[in-house]
C-alpha cells in the first residue's frame, strides 16, 4: 500500500496548551479522525466484540510503524505466534522482513510466563506474579527500543489477575513506564454485545485507566452488516468522536467517507 502523505504528526491543544507529538497510524482515515495520530506514549484501549477487526487495525500499526523504521511489538495472549505470524501473512501490507529484521516482534505471553515461572494452575497471579510480569513487559520495551506495543488481548491477561484492583493497578503501572519510554500501546479488549449499555470492557476498570478508548462495533444498515469505529477518549488530542464506517480490505483499513454513509448512521450494537 503506497504510504499517504500525512501533515505534520503534531495538534494545537485548543486550550492553548503545548500541542504533544503524534504517533502516526498511517491508517486510512483514523490519522484525519485523530487530527495527526495517538499521542505519543498514550495507552489505547481497543475495544469491541470479536470480529470487528481489533487485530487486523493493531497489527496494520504495528506494521505500519515497523514500516517507518519504529521497532514494534506484538504480544499474543489468546492464540499462539505461530499462527498470528500464518495470519499474517494474508495482509496485503504485512512484509516478512520486517519480522527478519527485529521490526516487527511477536511473543507469546505462555512463554514469557513460563520464563518467568507464573504459569499457575488456577490461572490467577499473585502478586509477585505480576511484579515479573511488569518486569517483563518493560524489559522487553527498553532492550528492543520498542515504540509501539499492542496487548492481545488485555482482556485474557485480566482474566488471571485476582480482582479489579489488580487489573486498574496493572494498567496504571504498565502506562506509567510505557509513557516513561514513549511507548504508544493498543491494548485489545474483547466485549460482548449488551442492548442497555455500552460497554468497553469486560470489567469495567481498563477504559477508566487508558489514555484513550477506540471501540470498534458493527451496524445494521439496511439490512447490511457494516463495521465502525468511534474514537470514544484520547487524551492530548483533539479528535473526532462521530462513528465511522470501516471496510477491512486486503490492502488494510479504510475509513469510508461520510457521503457514502449516509444521515441515518444505522442501527448500531458493538
Ligand atoms: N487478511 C485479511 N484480509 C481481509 N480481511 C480480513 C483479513 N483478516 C481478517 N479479515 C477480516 O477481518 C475480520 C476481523 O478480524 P480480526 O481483526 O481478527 O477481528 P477481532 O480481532 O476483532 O476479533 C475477519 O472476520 C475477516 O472478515
Ligand atoms: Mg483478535
Amino acid at each position: 500500500m503506497a504510504k499517504k502523505d500525512i501533515a505534520k504528526p503534531v495538534a494545537l491543544d485548543p486550550r492553548g496548551g503545548r500541542p504533544r507529538d503524534k504517533c502516526v497510524t498511517y491508517i486510512e482515515g483514523i490519522d484525519r479522525i485523530l487530527n495527526g495520530g495517538v499521542p505519543i506514549g498514550n495507552i489505547v484501549l481497543l475495544a469491541g466484540t470479536v470480529g470487528s477487526g481489533k487485530t487486523t487495525l493493531a497489527m496494520e500499526f504495528l506494521i505500519n510503524g515497523a514500516k517507518a523504521g519504529e521497532t514494534c511489538c506484538y504480544i499474543s495472549v489468546t492464540e499462539p505466534s505461530s499462527k498470528m505470524l500464518s495470519n499474517l501473512q494474508t495482509y496485503g501490507f504485512f512484509d516478512e522482513s520486517l519480522v527478519k529484521e527485529g521490526k516487527l516482534n511477536i511473543f507469546d505471553l505462555t512463554v514469557i510466563n513460563d520464563r518467568l515461572g507464573v504459569e499457575r494452575l488456577d490461572g490467577t497471579y499473585t502478586a509477585k506474579d505480576m511484579e515479573a510480569l511488569l518486569g517483563a513487559f518493560e524489559d522487553i520495551v527498553d532492550e528492543l527500543g520498542v515504540t509501539r506495543l499492542v496487548i492481545d488481548s488485555i482482556t485474557a491477561v485480566c482474566y488471571q489477575l485476582p480482582d479489579k484492583g489488580s487489573i486498574r493497578n496493572f494498567i496504571f503501572r504498565l502506562s506509567q513506564f510505557l509513557s516513561t519510554f514513549g511507548c504508544t500501546t493498543m491494548l485489545i479488549s474483547e466485549t460482548v454485545v449488551d442492548s442497555n449499555v455500552q460497554t468497553y470492557s469486560i470489567f469495567g476498570v481498563e477504559e477508566a485507566v487508558a489514555d484513550g478508548v477506540i471501540l470498534m462495533g458493527n451496524i445494521i444498515r439496511q439490512g447490511d452488516l457494516l463495521r465502525s469505529l468511534q474514537v470514544v477518549k484520547m487524551r492530548g488530542a483533539k479528535h473526532s468522536r462521530a462513528r465511522h464506517l470501516i471496510e477491512l480490505t486486503p490492502v488494510g483499513l479504510a475509513v469510508v467517507p461520510l457521503l457514502k454513509w449516509g444521515q441515518d448512521g444505522g442501527q448500531a450494537f458493538t
